[in-house]
């Protein structure tokens, strides 16, 4: 069991301090990946948006899966330390048992700026588990997410380093400069670092579940901002997209396509509502 669950040994008894009557965007996405950190209100929402999107779940793992992918290639390209960026609540296979499997020694800091993702994290992820940290800190205020990173002592901002940024960006809204947070992070890293992102798109998506998913966001802990493909290649700016499969452009593709090992067929995966990439920053940026 884990500790939210633990914490509500009675079915949704919020713990002192949570608000349970507000969806909240992490414990909404543990529900879709089939986790137990979840109330009533996460699981209405995503209930709702599962009635326009029957494979939400699926969809969700395929970010998921992608999340792990993109972690294990920046690892096997020589990367031992990872800064995980809106980590969410803990579930199967988490980012350092991933890289651990690559390089045992590798160092990770998780980050996200809601409490109980921290306090779950800190319970569950890095207690106990050498090289690991949990910090809170918000995506949108990155010179301050540096600081709480640099002064946990884990990163060494001198070396590579893997920048993950799984499905958040669509949780920063245009006013709060999302492309600005990602170059202040990307100028703070060294050549030879990696960034992998993923990120909610409406691009092939029909006009009622784009609607649905927006108005079910609204009343939520975080509001969607779901972003086309031009704008997400341009988060990209500045470092080298890496080819999503062997022979591919390089480019940003559907989520579930990043890292495939074959070339996929033509059309697969078109209606994806996600977009995802990884990319090389350049010596002498
Ligand atoms: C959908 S979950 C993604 C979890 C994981 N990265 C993945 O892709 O499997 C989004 C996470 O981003 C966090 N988040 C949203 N906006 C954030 C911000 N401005 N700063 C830090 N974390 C944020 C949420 O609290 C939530 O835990």
């Amino acid at each position: 069991m884990t500790v939210l669950a633990t914490i509500c040994v009675v079915a949704d008894e919020a713990p002192a301090g949570i608000d349970v009557s507000k969806p909240n965007a992490a414990r909404m996405y543990d529900y879709m990946l089939g986790g137990k950190d979840n109330f009533a209100a996460d699981r209405d929402a995503a209930d709702w948006l599962r009635s326009v999107a029957p494979e939400l779940s699926a969809t969700a793992w395929a970010n998921r899966k992608f999340h792990q992918r993109a972690t294990a290639w920046i690892a096997r390209h020589g990367v031992s330390q990872f800064l995980d960026i809106g980590c969410g609540l803990p579930t199967m296979d988490n980012t350092h048992q991933v890289v651990h499997r690559v390089s045992p020694a590798a160092r990770v800091v998780y980050a996200d700026y809601d409490p109980v993702v921290v306090l779950h994290a800190r319970a569950l992820l890095a207690k106990g588990t050498p090289h690991v940290a949990v910090v809170l800190a918000d995506l949108r205020e990155p010179e301050a997410l540096l600081d709480t990173v640099r002064a946990e002592g884990l990163l060494d901002f001198g070396e590579p380093c893997g920048l993950l940024l799984s499905a958040i960006l669509h949780f920063v809204a245009p006013a709060d400069d999302p492309a600005g947070a990602l170059r202040t992070l990307t100028a703070s890293l060294a050549p030879g670092s990696y960034l992998a992102l993923s990120h909610v798109t409406t691009d092939g998506v029909s006009a009622d579940r784009v609607e649905t998913g927006l108005a079910v966001y609204r009343h939520a802990s975080a509001q969607m901002h779901p972003r086309g493909r031009a704008e997400v290649t341009a988060f990209f700016d500045g470092l080298e997209l890496q080819p999503p499969w062997p022979g591919a452009s390089a480019e940003v593709t559907r989520v579930s396509l990043w890292g495939r090992p074959d070339p996929p067929a033509d059309g697969e995966a078109a209606t994806e509502s996600w977009w995802a990439g990884v990319a090389r920053k350049p010596p002498g940026r």
